[in-house]
């Protein structure tokens, strides 16, 4: 959704200027009279941070939500709270670039979303928001590259499943100082689970969410983690959501125990969900929800380097299959008519040197029945065969395609091919399925490997498979992309001890990737 035209983008950068003359002479801002100051703020109210989204080559989404007492509804009084923010090409805010005033509405749960243009390409700003005279922490963020640029380097951090109940978001303060240029999370932002005492942090409430203010208040938990935190506060986001986001592996509007939760009941809660995550995210005004809907399949470009197909795999989906031939059924969809045909437009059309595709679900074959026969996940790609291997056999026709998935709690990293039933079948493309941040917490490693690494016969796409908790670095150039699993030691103490546990490499021009 970026690539425009550069008129416009001088437009932009002229109008960007007139507002540096404006301010540069002003470092500290003015009284602000517009302010609704007949209601006093309680202390607090950016409890929550800062967070920005979805680059663009002249524009960034910049995110707080006001909440002086996060975790129980948020504290804010009923009513319109306007919130001054500003940007800046310096962190002293010496050089403020665009200003305004947004408004902080009690009905999307007093979160902000500044969709602010008129920016340059491929560089850092800084931003801060200011309500009733309160400042919130100061925020950093990047733009994307010019819709020309093919050179550089592109640095992604891959991330998802951060159950809070199974660890601290320790991989977060490890991919802070690798300071990526942007964060892409494909899915598990938070866990519905009830509250338990077994691991070592707890969530807050009685039980799952159901109603708005109760998802509010869980990702506002979240929000919480420090680690988690700083990661929003220094780099761009682009998310997306799984199932955890409102019910164990929903599809559609059918729940994971439709016997205990009514097809009303249901509409009800994606409704409250996802709200609660529009409310929470860095996304632009496209994401706001339609009653149980929610616009989260997007397209971002990184100049001609790198676009960004970012998928749904949930709303439209049919419901998950439960037997090996049932899953070869051809109706069986995972994206939906249209997304599918939005997809396949923007890849075949695509001026970028990598197409790659954020999937919260694995795309590559995971064969768990040892020797002859398979058996699969019927919640992953796995389960959408006919689909998937259509997607697959298209994939030859597109300028690298690299698919980036969570969903799994390990990592695995595969040559995708255009039919998994043959070993010779030619590699159309690579997978990075990058672990979780805490799910699962820290696993016995030596569990895992003895009933994993016996599978790698039937699966010899499989070029790493790992059960740290981590993220994966990805340094996407225009020769190839330098990818690194980066892993910590624990997640159930706050601090972690990080290092790197493989390097990959996949060539432009070459599909597949191969363990350096
Ligand atoms: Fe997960």
């Amino acid at each position: 959704m970026t690539g425009k035209a550069s008129p416009d983008r001088r437009r932009f950068l002229t109008a960007g200027a007139a507002v540096l003359g404006a301010a540069a002479s002003a470092q500290l801002w003015l009284p602000n009279t517009a302010r609704a100051a007949e209601i006093p703020l309680p202390d607090g109210v950016f409890s929550l941070g800062v967070a920005s989204g979805d680059p663009l080559q002249d524009g960034i989404v910049l995110w707080t939500r006001l909440a002086p007492d996060p975790l129980n509804g948020g504290g804010m009084p009923d009513s319109v709270v306007p919130v001054e923010w500003e940007v800046a090409e310096d962190e002293r805010f010496r050089k403020v670039v665009r200003k305004g005033t947004a408004q902080a509405r009690p009905e999307y749960g007093h979160s902000v979303h500044v969709d602010v243009r008129g920016l340059r390409p491929g560089r850092q700003y800084w931003y801060r928001f200011r309500a009733d005279g309160q400042l919130s922490p100061t925020g950093r963020t990047r733009t994307a590259p010019a819709w020309h640029s093919i050179r550089g380097n592109l640095r992604v951090a891959l991330a998802s499943c951060q159950n809070w109940q199974h660890g601290y978001f320790t991989p977060y303060a490890d991919m802070l100082s690798q300071d990526p240029d942007v964060v892409l999370f494909v899915g598990d932002y938070i866990y519905e689970s009830t509250p338990s005492s077994a691991g070592p942090r707890r969530h807050e409430g009685t039980g799952e969410p159901y109603t708005l203010t109760q998802y509010r208040n869980r990702y506002a938990q979240y929000r919480t983690d420090p680690d988690l935190a700083a990661m929003h506060a220094n780099a761009p986001f682009v998310v997306t959501f799984d199932d955890h986001e409102i019910d164990n592996d929903f599809a559609g509007e059918i729940p994971q125990d439709p016997a205990n939760q009514s097809h009303d009941a249901f509409v009800a809660r994606l409704t409250a969900g996802y709200q609660a995550y529009y409310e929470h995210m860095p996304v632009r005004a496209a994401a706001v929800p339609t009653g149980p809907h929610i616009q989260m399949y997007r397209r971002l470009n990184f100049g001609r380097l790198a676009r960004l197909n970012v998928l749904d795999t949930r709303q439209f989906r049919s419901d998950q299959v439960t037997s090996q031939a049932a899953a070869q059924d051809p109706s069986l969809t995972m994206l939906g008519a249209e997304q599918k045909e939005w997809l396949l437009d923007g890849l075949k059309d695509s001026p970028a040197r990598w197409n790659l595709i954020a999937s919260q679900i694995m795309m590559a074959e995971t064969d768990i029945l040892l020797g002859e026969g398979k058996q699969w996940f019927y919640d992953a790609w796995d389960g959408y065969q006919v689909e998937r291997n259509a997607l697959l056999d298209d994939f030859r026709s597109v300028r690298n395609p690299v698919v980036l998935s969570g969903d799994r709690h390990l990592t695995m990293i595969s040559d995708l091919k255009v039919d998994y039933a043959d070993p010779a079948s030619t590699v159309v493309g690579a997978e990075f399925v990058g672990t979780s941040i805490s799910s699962n917490g820290d696993q016995d490693q030596a569990a895992f490997h003895a009933q994993w690494d016996p599978l790698r016969a039937d699966n010899p796409h499989w070029k790493v498979i790992d059960a740290h908790r981590g993220y994966h670095l990805l340094d996407i150039s225009r020769e190839g992309i330098d990818a690194q699993v980066r892993v910590v030691d624990t997640v159930v103490t706050p601090q972690a001890t990080p290092s790197t546990l493989a390097r990959l490499r996949v060539d432009a021009g070459k599909p597949g990737v191969r363990v350096v």
